[in-house]
C-alpha cells in the first residue's frame, strides 16, 4: 500500500484482529519487551463505561459501545509516543480508526484459527454466528494491516520492519511501496549469485544497479563516493543494499547522506548480515584513522531476510557469523544456535532488534551487543585486522567476557558450552599491540568497559576491571610465540 509504514521506530504499535486472537497478551508482552507504554482498549472502554462490555451491548445497545470504543482508541493513537495498543476486536470498523491507524501506527494483525478463537472465548455465543462474523471481518483486518503476526518474535519482528521467511527475496517488491523506485548496491560476488532474484522481483522498479567489491575493500571513501556521484534517485526513492555487513554498512551510510537521506532497505547475504550487521541502523565506512569511524544511525525501512541464500555461503563466513549467534543466544539466555536455520535468524534477529529498537541511538542498554567485542577489537587490531578474523576474535573474545564473569556468578557450564560450540584457539599476536588496542577501545574514557554475563539471559553492562585482571583474561587468548 503507497505510503504504507514499515517499521514502528517513531510510531504507536496497534494490535488488530478477532476476539480470542490474544491481542491483550500479546500486547502486553510486546510493550514489557520494547519498553513501551501498553494500553488495552476493551479494558479502557470498560473503565470509562463503569461496566462491563458484555453490559454496555446488553443495556446501550451496539451502537453506544461503537461510537465509545472509536472515540477512546482515537485518542489513544492521537497521543503522542509510541505506544503499544490492543484494539478491540470490531474497532476497524470504523473508517475513522483505520485513516487514524494508518496515520500514527504501525498496524498489526495478530492471527488466529476461528476455532481457537471460539475455544478462547466461548459460552453465550452461537458458534455459527461467531463463524460468520470471523470470514465477514477477515478481509478488514487484512485491508488494516501492515504485517501478520503470531508470536512474540514475528511481533518484535515486525515492530522494526525486518522479514524473515525462505523465499523472501522472490517476494521483494510485494514487500515495498508500490511507487518507489529503487537503486540496488550489490556486492558484485553475491550479484552473480542472487542478482537475478531480486531484479526480477524489483522488476520496472528498478533504476540502476551500483557493483561493490566483496568484502571490506566495499567500506571505503571510494567506493561510497563512486556510488554517491552515480545515484539519480528522487526523494521518496530508496537504496537497496544486497550483500553481507559490508554492503549494508555502505549502502545505508550513502542512503543516510545522499540528499540529506534517502528511505534503504536491506537484503543481507552473510550470516552475520541477516542475525546482526543488517538490523539495528548503524551504519558505516572505514577510513585511515578507523574502521566505521564515519557512519549514521539510520533505521532501514525493511530488512528482508531470507534464509535460503545462506545455502551457497562457504563455510568460513557461516562460522563468522555463529561467532554472533552464540553472542545473541547468550544474551537472550536461549541456545538459539542448536536451531535450523530459519528459526535462528529469525531468533537473532528479533533479539537485536528488540534491543536495538529500546535503545536505537545507543545510548545504554544497546551497549550489550558488544558482548565479547572488547577483546575481540583489540587482537583484531594485533592482527592488522587479517589474522584472526572478526569471527575467531569474538569467539575468543566471548571466552574472555565469560571467563571474567565467572566471579560474578556465571556457571562454569556455559563457559563450557561456547568453548565446544565455537572452539576459539589462542591466536599468535604481539602481546603488546594486543594490550595498547584494548586499552584505546573506541568505547573506552577511563579504561575499557566491559559486558559481562551474570547467566544466560543477564548481562551486566558498564563493567569495569582492574588492569590486571584485563591484562590476564587478554593474555590468555593469545598463544605463545613459536620458539
Ligand atoms: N552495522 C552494524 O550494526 C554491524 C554489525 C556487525 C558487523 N558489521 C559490519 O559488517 C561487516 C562484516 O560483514 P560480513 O561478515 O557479512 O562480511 P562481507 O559483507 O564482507 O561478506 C563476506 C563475504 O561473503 C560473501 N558472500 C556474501 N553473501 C554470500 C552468499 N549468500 N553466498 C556466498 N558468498 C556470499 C561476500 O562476497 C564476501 O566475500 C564488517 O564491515 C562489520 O563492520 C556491521
Amino acid at each position: 500500500v503507497p505510503g504504507r509504514p514499515t517499521h514502528a521506530l517513531d510510531r504507536h504499535l496497534a494490535l488488530i484482529g478477532f476476539m480470542g486472537a490474544g491481542k491483550t497478551t500479546l500486547g502486553a508482552a510486546l510493550a514489557g519487551e520494547l519498553a513501551r507504554p501498553f494500553l488495552d482498549l476493551d479494558a479502557e472502554v470498560e473503565r470509562a463505561a463503569g461496566t462491563s462490555i458484555d453490559r454496555i451491548f446488553a443495556e446501550q445497545g451496539e451502537p453506544a459501545f461503537r461510537a465509545l470504543e472509536e472515540r477512546l482508541t482515537l485518542e489513544a493513537l492521537a497521543r503522542p509516543g509510541t505506544s503499544v495498543l490492543a484494539l478491540g476486536g470490531g474497532a476497524v470498523k470504523s473508517e475513522r480508526v483505520r485513516v487514524a491507524l494508518a496515520r500514527s501506527a504501525l498496524t498489526l494483525l495478530v492471527e488466529v484459527e476461528v476455532e481457537q478463537a471460539w475455544e478462547r472465548v466461548s459460552g453465550g455465543q452461537d458458534r455459527e454466528g461467531f463463524r460468520k462474523l470471523f470470514r465477514e471481518r477477515q478481509h478488514l483486518y487484512a485491508a488494516a494491516a501492515d504485517a501478520r503476526v503470531r508470536d512474540l518474535e514475528d511481533a518484535l519482528l515486525a515492530a522494526a520492519g525486518i522479514v524473515v521467511a525462505a523465499g523472501s527475496v522472490a517476494r521483494l517488491g510485494a514487500l515495498l511501496p508500490e511507487d518507489v523506485r529503487v537503486a540496488l548496491v550489490a556486492d558484485e560476488h553475491v550479484d552473480r549469485l542472487h542478482g537475478a532474484t531480486v531484479r526480477e522481483a524489483l522488476g520496472e522498479r528498478l533504476v540502476s544497479t551500483h557493483p561493490l567489491p566483496s568484502g571490506e575493500a566495499a567500506k571505503s571513501f571510494d567506493c561510497y563516493r563512486t556510488l554517491l556521484e552515480q545515484l539519480r534517485l528522487e526523494r521518496g526513492d530508496l537504496i537497496a543494499g544486497l550483500g553481507g555487513g559490508t554492503t549494508t554498512d555502505l549502502a545505508g551510510f550513502a542512503a543516510a547522506t545522499y540528499m540529506r537521506g534517502v528511505d534503504w532497505i536491506a537484503v543481507p547475504t552473510t550470516l552475520v548480515g541477516q542475525v546482526d550487521a543488517a538490523i539495528g541502523g548503524k551504519t558505516a565506512i572505514d577510513v585511515e584513522a578507523g574502521k566505521n569511524l564515519v557512519g549514521a544511525f539510520h533505521w532501514p525501512a525493511r530488512v528482508v531476510i531470507d534464509p535460503a541464500l545462506l545455502a551457497t555461503l562457504p563455510p568460513q563466513q557461516r562460522r563468522e557469523g555463529m561467532a554472533e549467534v552464540v553472542k545473541t543466544g547468550l544474551l537472550a539466555g536461549e541456545a538459539v544456535w542448536e536451531r535450523p536455520d530459519l528459526e535462528l535468524v529469525r531468533g537473532c534477529a528479533a533479539y537485536k532488534a528488540r534491543v536495538c529498537m529500546r535503545d536505537p541511538r545507543e545510548r545504554g542498554e544497546r551497549a550489550q551487543l558488544n558482548l565479547g567485542h572488547t577483546f575481540a577489537h583489540a587482537l583484531e587490531a594485533a592482527g592488522d585486522f587479517g589474522r584472526p578474523t572478526h569471527g575467531e576474535a569474538v569467539a575468543l573474545g566471548l571466552l574472555a567476557a565469560l571467563r571474567l564473569s565467572l566471579a560474578r556468578g556465571l556457571d562454569p557450564a556455559t563457559l563450557e558450552l561456547v568453548r565446544r560450540t565455537l572452539d576459539p584457539q589462542p591466536v599468535a599476536v604481539d602481546r603488546e599491540r594486543a594490550w595498547t588496542a584494548l586499552q584505546r577501545d573506541k568505547k573506552a574514557a577511563a579504561g575499557p568497559r566491559l559486558v559481562l554475563l551474570e547467566r544466560p539471559g543477564r548481562p551486566l553492562w558498564g563493567v569495569r576491571l582492574p588492569e590486571d585482571e584485563l591484562r590476564a583474561a587478554l593474555d590468555d587468548l593469545i598463544a605463545a610465540p613459536a620458539n
